[in-house]
């Protein structure tokens, strides 16, 4: 549904993205995982028509970017990083008018909009000027109008980032029910954690190329075997295991006949961060963005 082969912006001699690969098959869930400035809203723009590349080739469901862009916009739905509704309108008058905009059926233009505002607790703010929102809010209303249709690919930059945690619940429900419903999905994220939890497959990012990708579990073995730590009185102890309960009940034994004294013990299993860590030697920088006038963002 999604083919990206060599993918190459600069800005000046700044290459932004340097021969990006991906390929997301129909029905997919694939993450872009990356610190901030790793390329990944610049991918999501030249994917969705925004951008021009210097290099390389894009198509959606079979469309080329750059020869047949309004095939591709009609595939699409796309909730950038930041929010893009009209604040002198209503919440609903922008669901409505978006309703309107996307061919929504007579019956879903009645029940949609008022689901969606429910869904992401907005029903009491549904008829006070968008002008008047939180940050927060605005988000919200972003999403709920990226969802309301049922694109065949929906892209979504960062969706999560400055939502409150029932929001962002609310959001993979959504994101859940789409998938379920035969969409496509790309998702940016900086969260190792939404990446693990929605996904069917993560690509990481960095320096505007693909240093990995993989299911989470392939990306989490790369990184090494789960670890029983143990926190005794002079310090940290690991000790590896295949995480089976004999295995842990093994290391466990061995502890007592040593003598040792336990104050806390678990079972450490590698996390993306890790995951991270281990391919780039850096920790991803999970600063989120949270100014929505920031369009130009520093690299690490
Ligand atoms: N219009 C632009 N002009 C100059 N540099 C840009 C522009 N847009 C993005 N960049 C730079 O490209 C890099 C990647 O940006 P971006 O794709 O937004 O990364 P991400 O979304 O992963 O945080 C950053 O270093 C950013 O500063
Ligand atoms: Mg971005």
């Amino acid at each position: 549904m999604i083919t990206i082969r060599g993918l190459r912006k600069a800005y000046g001699d700044h290459a932004v993205l340097d021969g990006l690969d991906l390929d997301v098959a129909q029905g997919e869930v694939v993450a872009l995982l990356g610190p901030n400035g790793a390329g990944k809203t610049t991918t999501v723009r030249i994917l969705s028509t925004l951008l021009a590349p210097d290099e390389g080739t894009v198509t959606v469901a079979g469309h080329d970017v750059v020869r047949e862009p309004a095939r591709v916009r009609a595939a699409i739905s796309l909730t950038g990083q930041f929010a893009a509704v009209d604040s002198l309108l209503t919440g609903e008058e922008n669901l409505h008018l978006m309703a309107r905009l996307a061919h929504l059926s007579r019956a879903e233009r009645r029940t949609r909009p008022a689901a969606l505002l429910e869904l992401f607790d907005l029903t009491d703010a549904a008829r006070r000027p968008v002008k008047t929102y939180s940050g927060g809010m605005r988000r919200r209303l972003d999403l709920a109008v990226s969802l309301l249709s049922r694109p065949q690919v929906l892209v979504l930059d960062e969706p999560t980032t400055g939502l409150d945690p029932r929001s962002r619940n609310a959001l993979w429900a959504v994101i859940e029910d789409a998938v379920a419903a035969g969409t496509t999905v790309l998702l940016t994220t900086q969260y190792l954690e939404e990446a693990d939890r929605l996904a069917d497959r993560v690509a990481v990012v960095d320096h505007g190329r693909v240093i990995a990708s993989g299911t989470a579990d392939e990306l989490k073995r790369q990184v090494g075997a789960a670890q029983v730590e143990l926190t005794t009185p002079t310090g940290v102890e690991r000790v590896e295991t295949d995480g089976s309960v004999p295995d842990v009940r093994r290391i466990l034994a061995d502890v007592e006949r040593r003598g040792l004294v336990v104050e806390r013990w678990q079972v450490r299993t590698p996390t993306l961060d890790d995951v991270f860590l281990t391919l780039t030697g850096q920790p991803a920088d999970a600063v989120p963005d949270a100014a929505p006038t920031r369009t130009l963002q520093e690299t690490r």
